[in-house]
Parts: structure tokens; C-alpha cells; sequence
């Protein structure tokens, strides 16, 4: 690997951190986080040591989908701040090495969007082709609808114009019909506004909705393939900005998503959420048995050398199981959700990891750690790197959007307002700012946020994981996930035990190879190696080139194998 690669392809060793502005810190005191606030927490942020801002939308909107109802792409929520405090932002963050990507949703607006308003006022209206309509009674689409609680089909009748509009989402979120040219060039403009006011990528909304084939129009359809429209919009990307990314979210099985990478070319999406593995994970949490987890790896497909997995374990949505059998969602709604108020449109839990894992510190630390070890990126949702859990009886996804617990102060120390003007209450009860807060948790030397500190660290230091050749070491114990990463001269072990029951456990560990030098005939050769505990960190003796293991409860442990005379070996 060359250094100049690492910061080249920065989101392959990134640590992303997803936040809503809304719900951080309140700094003008009326209810609502701000940008002025999120200015506050840049260092904050720098301590914890993430490398990738994520903004959740913060864009016009009635907010009727927590910001995903768009009324002005170019614009700023005035409740959040304006223009000039957003470049404030991105200044404040790149000034301390963070990079900030935004939420960018162009597979529908808010039905309030100047172009639906006029699109729905005539048949022959400019701005009618820029949404996708149909003249007959749709057919039955209540399986396709994503939020069955609320919508029984993807179409919704238009009074006035007598015609049904597509609507994947929420029927307040038409589809924009990205088949227009004219819709494409608007996207492209989105994108440049965006980047030149210093945006260095996006968390891409909904892709396989947006180029769903479901989007023609009369006069015009999708340029053949509609992955054409994604590797268009990938180029313009570059052309504006070398360095930008776009980070997708694509929950479809691997077989499909490969293409969304843009398969063997890799020009499409930079970065992708590993929802199956995140799925797989969960399953594996549940039966204490690392076995549906390492499954779900081995079936990654291999993506370009460019591109890169996202690992997360929770964001701002349910934690969907929608890619788990019946039964097997069944398990883990059994073992996290058993209460019907815990789960959420059939397929998914509205909770946070902390109360799904029982609060068990040994079990939480673990689940990171996993994580953070898994080839990939690992993104953080804001909150977790102190345990904040859910508001059960907050309304569906709101229930894990609830303001940063800063303080035990008045408001979890987020806001001066009266607790009626909040945007949302604070959690309640045993998950108050009382017992979970940022302030106490950065003196207590054992507290989870000193862990997920050191662990971000860590994980700055292993480029392996984000670069390396992954394969799953063999070894007895089910319940135990044992990983390698190789790079040529360098590769991290990773070993974790999802159980409650102790193990010990021998790795046969292979050599390192070399670096191949350009026209050496022979190739890369093995090169004499030490392993270190990372978490140590001291050196570790093998015997006969094995390493054994003791892990105990939920225990994990991080090993490099490094060549011997590495400067870097102690
Ligand atoms: C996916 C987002 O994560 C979710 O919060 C939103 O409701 C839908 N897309 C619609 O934008």
C-alpha cells in the first residue's frame, strides 16, 4: 500500500459519525439543535477522533420524514441556521481533519416542493414530467410500500389532474422521475452547489429507488441502463472534486448491490452500507453463534480496489432484519424486541444497541469492537459512543432520534429552552441524562465513551482492516468469530466471543508475504513475523506458529502480525 493512497481513497480508512443538527446541541436556546451548536461540538467530535461528519438532511422541509421531505435542495433549514453557519461548519470540521458528507435525497421531494406544486396544477405544466404519473388505476402494489403502517400503495390519486403520482415512500414524497434529462441535470446542479460550497461527498438516500424502472415518462426514459445515471453522476462528481465520494444506501441482497459498486469497473457508488452483514450480525448476537456472521463475509462479493463496505450496527432508522428469514427475525425480535411496541412495521426493532444487549458492558463493548474490526468503515450513530437508548414511547423512528445527552443538567445539558418547546423530549426514565451522559462519561476512566475513544483510535491505526484481504480463521469454537486482514507485510487478527461462556482458543497463524517487488520473478516471499496484542499492547509469543487465545465472557481481542523488523514491533 502506498501512503499516498490512504488519504487518496480517505473513506477506505475513515471513522464516519452520523448526526441530525436538530437533535446535537441547541445553541440559540429555542428547542432545536443548530448549526451554531454543531460549530460547538467540532472539538468534541475532533477528541472522540472521527474522521467523517454525515449531516442528516438539513435542507427546507415541512419535516414531516425528519428532513427526508425536501422543499428547496439548495437550501438551508432557517430553524438549523443558514448558509454562511454551514460554511462554518465545514470549515471549523476540515480545519481539524474532519470531512463532512451530506445526506443526498433525489429519489423524491416533499410533496410542497415548488416543482410538485406545479407539476400538479396541469397535465401540461413544465414541471409535470419531472415527477412520474399514470392516466389508469394502479394495480396492487401494497407489498411494495415501505411504510405498511401508514401506506397501502406506491400510487396516490391527484385530484385535480385525475391522474396517480409514484410515491415509494411516504405518499407527502413523490418520486421524482429521474428518466427527465431535465431532472438529471437538476440533480448534477444539486451536486455542484453542494461541493463548491466544500461538501466532500454524500450519504446517498434510497439509490435503488431512484433509478427503479418504474421511472419513465412519456417523452423520455432511463438512458438504457439506469446505471448509467449513477456512473453519469459519479463522473460529474469527480470532474468537480477529486476527492468526493457518494455512500449509498442500497439494502438489497449482495448479488444485486455488486452492481450499484458499479461491478468490476467500480465506477458508481463509492460506498456502501453492509445491511446484510449488519443483519447477519445481529442474528449471530442473538444465538451467541458467530456462524450466520462469518457466513454473511465469506458471501461478500469482491468489490474494486477503490470502493468499500460501510459496517454499522445502528443509525437513525429501524434496525431492519427485512434480509433475515421469518424464523430467523423471529429469533432476533425474541432476543431484542420481544414487546410489540419494541418493533416496528413487521420487520424491524426502533431500539438502541445498549437496552437490545441488556445493558451488559461486556456485551456492548464487544458488539464494537466486532464492528469496528469488520473489513470496512465503520459509522457511528451519534449517542452511541455513550449507550443513549430508545424512547419506546416516542412515535415509530423517533424513538431513536432523540436529543444528545450532554449533561445531567436541565435538558441533558442540549438546550436552555422549557422542556415543552424541545423538538423532542429527552429519553426518559433509566436512560435519562441523569445516568447516560457525555459529561460524566469523558472523566469516568471505564466509562463507554473513554472505550469507543480508544477503540476509534485504534481503529485509525489499522488500515488493514480497511484495506486488507479478508479470510476467517479456522478454529473450534462456534460461538467465537476469528478474522485476518492482510496487507503484504502487515495484517491484523481479530478475535471475538460472542458468548456469555468463556474460551480459549489456538490460531494457526500464517506468515506475512512481502511486498512484491516490481519484476522480482519469484514473487512475494514469507517474511519472518511478531505478533502484538493491540489492546495491550506487548508482544505475544506463538508456539509453533500458534496463537492461543483466552477470551472470557463476550471477550475480544486484536492482534497485528508485523515483520519482525518493523521499527513499529516492540
Ligand atoms: C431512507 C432514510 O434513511 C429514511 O429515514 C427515510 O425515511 C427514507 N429513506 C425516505 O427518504
Amino acid at each position: 500500500m502506498q501512503i499516498t493512497e490512504t488519504s487518496d481513497l480517505w473513506w477506505k480508512s475513515a471513522v464516519i459519525y452520523c448526526l441530525d443538527i436538530e437533535t446535537f446541541l441547541d445553541a440559540n436556546g429555542d428547542g432545536s439543535g443548530d448549526l451554531g451548536g454543531l460549530a460547538r461540538r467540532m472539538d468534541y467530535l475532533n477528541e472522540l477522533g472521527i474522521t467523517c461528519l454525515w449531516l442528516m438532511p438539513f435542507y427546507p422541509s415541512p419535516d414531516r420524514d425528519d428532513g427526508y421531505d425536501i422543499v428547496d435542495f439548495y437550501g438551508v433549514d432557517p430553524r438549523l441556521g443558514n448558509h454562511g453557519e454551514l460554511v462554518e461548519v465545514i470549515r471549523t470540521a476540515h480545519d481539524r481533519g474532519i470531512r463532512v458528507i451530506a445526506d443526498l435525497v433525489i429519489n423524491h421531494t416533499s410533496d410542497k416542493h415548488p416543482w410538485f406544486r406545479e407539476a400538479r396544477r396541469s397535465k401540461d405544466n413544465r414541471y409535470r414530467d419531472f415527477y412520474v404519473w399514470r392516466d389508469t388505476p394502479p394495480p396492487d402494489t401494497h407489498t411494495q410500500v415501505v411504510f405498511p403502517d401508514k401506506e397501502t400503495s406506491v400510487w396516490q390519486f391527484d385530484e385535480r389532474t385525475e391522474e396517480w403520482y409514484l410515491h415509494h415512500f411516504y405518499k407527502y414524497q413523490p418520486d421524482l422521475n429521474t428518466s427527465n434529462p431535465d431532472v438529471r441535470r437538476e440533480i448534477l446542479r444539486i451536486i455542484g452547489f453542494w461541493l463548491q460550497l466544500g461538501i466532500d461527498g454524500f450519504r446517498v438516500d434510497a439509490v435503488p429507488y431512484f433509478l427503479s424502472s418504474d421511472k419513465t415518462s412519456p417523452s423520455e426514459s432511463m438512458p438504457g441502463d439506469p446505471h448509467l445515471v449513477l456512473k453519469s453522476i459519479r463522473s460529474f462528481l469527480e470532474r468537480r472534486k477529486g476527492s468526493a465520494m457518494m455512500l449509498g444506501e442500497v439494502n438489497l441482497p449482495y448479488d444485486q448491490q455488486l452492481a450499484y459498486f458499479g461491478g468490476e469497473a467500480g465506477d458508481e457508488l463509492n460506498q456502501m452500507f453492509d445491511f446484510v452483514g449488519m443483519q447477519a450480525a445481529y442474528l449471530s448476537f442473538a444465538r451467541e453463534d458467530a456462524t450466520p456472521l462469518k457466513e454473511a463475509l465469506l458471501a461478500r462479493p469482491p468489490i474494486h480496489a477503490t470502493c468499500a463496505w460501510a459496517n454499522f450496527l445502528r443509525n437513525h432508522d429501524e434496525l431492519t432484519l427485512d434480509k433475515l428469514s421469518e424464523s430467523e427475525r423471529q429469533e432476533v425480535f425474541d432476543a431484542f424486541g420481544p414487546e410489540e411496541n419494541m418493533q416496528l412495521y413487521g420487520r424491524g426493532l426502533k431500539r438502541r444497541l445498549p437496552s437490545m444487549l441488556g445493558g451488559d458492558p461486556r456485551r456492548i463493548r464487544m458488539a464494537y469492537s466486532l464492528m469496528f474490526s469488520l473489513p470496512g468503515t465503520p459509522a457511528l450513530y451519534y449517542g452511541e459512543e455513550i449507550g443513549m437508548i430508545e424512547d419506546l414511547e416516542a412515535e415509530g423512528r423517533m424513538a431513536v432520534r432523540t436529543p444528545m445527552q450532554w449533561s445531567d443538567r436541565p435538558n441533558g445539558g442540549f438546550s436552555t429552552t422549557e422542556p415543552r418547546h424541545l423538538v423532542q423530549r429527552l429519553v426518559p426514565d433509566g436512560g435519562s441524562p441523569e445516568h447516560i451522559n457525555v459529561a460524566r462519561q469523558r472523566h469516568e476512566g471505564d466509562s463507554l465513551w473513554n472505550f469507543i475513544r480508544d477503540l476509534i483510535g485504534l481503529r485509525r491505526t489499522c488500515n488493514e482492516l480497511g484495506w486488507g484481504e479478508v479470510s476467517i480463521l479456522d478454529q473450534p469454537a462456534p460461538s467465537v468469530l476469528a478474522h485476518r486482514c492482510d496487507l503484504p507485510g502487515a495484517a491484523i487478527i481479530a478475535v471475538h466471543n460472542l458468548a456469555s461462556e468463556a474460551v480459549t482458543i489456538d490460531l494457526s497463524v500464517d506468515a506475512l508475504t512481502s511486498e512484491t517487488m516490481e519484476g522480482d520473478p519469484d514473487g512475494p516471499k514469507p517474511v519472518p513475523f511478531v505478533c502484538v496484542d493491540l489492546w495491550g499492547p506487548h508482544r505475544v509469543e506463538l508456539e509453533n506458529g500458534v496463537l492461543r487465545v483466552a477470551l472470557p465472557a463476550y471477550g475480544y481481542r486484536w492482534f497485528r502480525i508485523l515483520e519482525a523488523d518493523d521499527l513499529d514491533a516492540p
